[in-house]
């Protein structure tokens, strides 16, 4: 095909980019990246230049790019099937056996799965479900959700209100009035310096103790949290600190919901999160892996106790009114359905497990005495560099210095996409499952040359 000289100038004109600067965009300070083809664990732009993706595009293509079983999977169904709708009970032998294939997958104790297209709208539906379930119970005070700061769970109105991170909450006149939040498990950033990990564990417990005492536990429904911190900085929850939370929770009758958007299907190198940590949902957000993003696809997996309520609800008022257009689309759910198949077939969660570990290791070795690094932490196939002013003291660096950004821009020269993530200078690491030991020393070799680059040796 002849190249397009125009698609640039179309791009600054006419295309709204999410989490962009608009104004450097429209004005062309920022470069438009069109990306054309990929394969495996790397894209290609339309100019030729190849970039190792250790992001796996935002933390989705878990099986890696260009893979032609998903690919013949979508042609096949949007041939014979393009679209219908799964109202009223109606459904397709795609989406019919992919809610099987979930559930076969699924933590203890679930129920059924309903299908949205994003993992924001599926925790909307978690949150209208909450509700929804405390309404049936006559608990209609029982509304409130309990988030966690730099938790991520979207961008939608109450999704962005669950989200934990300033930039999502600025100017929008977000978090709205029903949710609250409490401290994320961040053991690097903790405030007093002498806590060891259990003794931070124990510290989180008694806030949330104090948050839910002070609202009222009659007032608090559900407490939403990713099994591994994401986009808040990629961070491991300390020792015991899942099992500990769902113990308060039982207590006071509060429901969990564990947004599995990054972690299910396989990135910690274990099937869920919930199973990894001990954790015991209510509702389960899944997206991004269940189809590698190959179409858009999410759920929200219901469990027992919840599923009985609503069918009670319906009992009594009538066919539940919520649903989209798109709900179970069946080219999404031919995409889940070969993408599980591929996922076991190539054993890939073995390999995220065993590479990711690896990954790990290496980047620790590479990094872990450096002046400006404070600390390398990971699970599974994710791992992330926190960079900090000064060791001592946990000093971070002036936001206004953009040290993350530049340390990924280095590393794009270098042909290695990390993602510089949000808040605090962070570069986070989510490669595809299919990664190689090689591929992860490319990784290592580009973040050290990129910091040593930015911030000296
Ligand atoms: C944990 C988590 N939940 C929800 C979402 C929102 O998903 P989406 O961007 O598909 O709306 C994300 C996206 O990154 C996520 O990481």
């Amino acid at each position: 095909m002849l190249k397009n000289d125009l698609l640039e100038q179309w791009d600054r004109e006419s295309f709204f980019h999410p989490s962009t600067h608009l104004a450097n965009h429209a004005r062309g300070d920022s470069p438009t990246r069109v990306i054309k083809t990929a394969k495996g664990c790397h894209i290609t732009d339309r100019d030729g230049n190849r970039s190792l993706d250790a992001f796996a595009g935002l933390y989705c293509v878990n099986v890696g790019y260009g893979r032609s079983e998903i690919a013949e999977a979508i042609a096949e169904q949007a041939h014979e099937l393009a679209y219908y709708h799964a109202y009223v009970g109606h459904g397709t032998e795609a989406s019919i056996t992919l809610s099987k294939m979930i559930l076969d997958r699924a933590p203890k104790g679930m129920s059924k799965v309903y299908f949205g297209q994003s993992g924001s709208d599926a925790n909307e539906t978690n949150v209208k479900l909450i509700w929804y379930y405390n309404n049936i119970l006559g608990r209609p005070e029982k509304k409130k959700i309990i988030s966690r700061w730099r938790g991520y769970h979207g961008s939608g109105l109450m999704t962005g209100s669950l989200t934990g991170l300033d930039l999502f909450h600025q100017k929008f006149d977000l978090p709205l009035a029903q949710v609250v939040h409490t401290d994320a498990p961040y053991y690097y950033r903790r405030t007093d310096e002498d806590m060891t990990p259990e003794q931070f564990t124990d510290h989180l417990v008694a806030q949330l103790e104090a948050l839910i005492e002070r609202e009222g536990a009659d007032t608090i429904a559900a407490f939403i949290g990713e099994p591994v911190l994401g986009t808040g900085g990629i961070v491991p929850p300390p020792p015991g600190y899942w099992p500990a939370i769902q113990k308060v929770l039982d207590r006071h009758d509060i429901l969990l919901v564990a947004d599995e958007v990054v972690t299910g299907f396989g990135r910690l190198g274990s099937m869920f999160g919930s199973d990894h940590y001990g954790m015991r949902p209510d509702l389960i957000t899944i997206a991004k892996g269940l189809t590698s993003a190959y179409a858009p696809l999410s759920g929200s997996i219901v469990g027992d106790r919840m599923w009985k309520v609503l069918e009670q609800g319906t009992d009594e008022n009538g066919p539940i009114g919520h649903g989209w257009t798109y709900s179970a689309h069946p080219i999404g759910a031919a995409a889940g359905v070969a993408n599980l198949l591929l996922i076991d077939d190539l054993n890939l969660i073995d390999n995220a497990r065993e590479v990711g570990a690896y990954l790990n290791r290496q980047m620790q070795g590479a990094l872990a005495d450096h002046a400006h690094v404070g600390e390398v932490r990971g699970e599974g196939m994710l791992c992330a560099v926190e960079m900090v002013e000064n060791r001592q003291g946990r000093q971070f660096f002036d936001p206004s210095r953009k040290i993350g950004a530049a340390i990924s821009a280095e590393m794009a020269k270098r042909g290695v996409i990390a993602r510089a993530m949000p808040q605090g200078d962070i570069i986070g690491y989510a490669p595809p499952f299919c990664l190689t030991r090689d591929e992860a020393d490319t990784i290592v070799g580009a973040t050290v040359d990129a910091i040593n680059v930015v911030l000296g040796a």
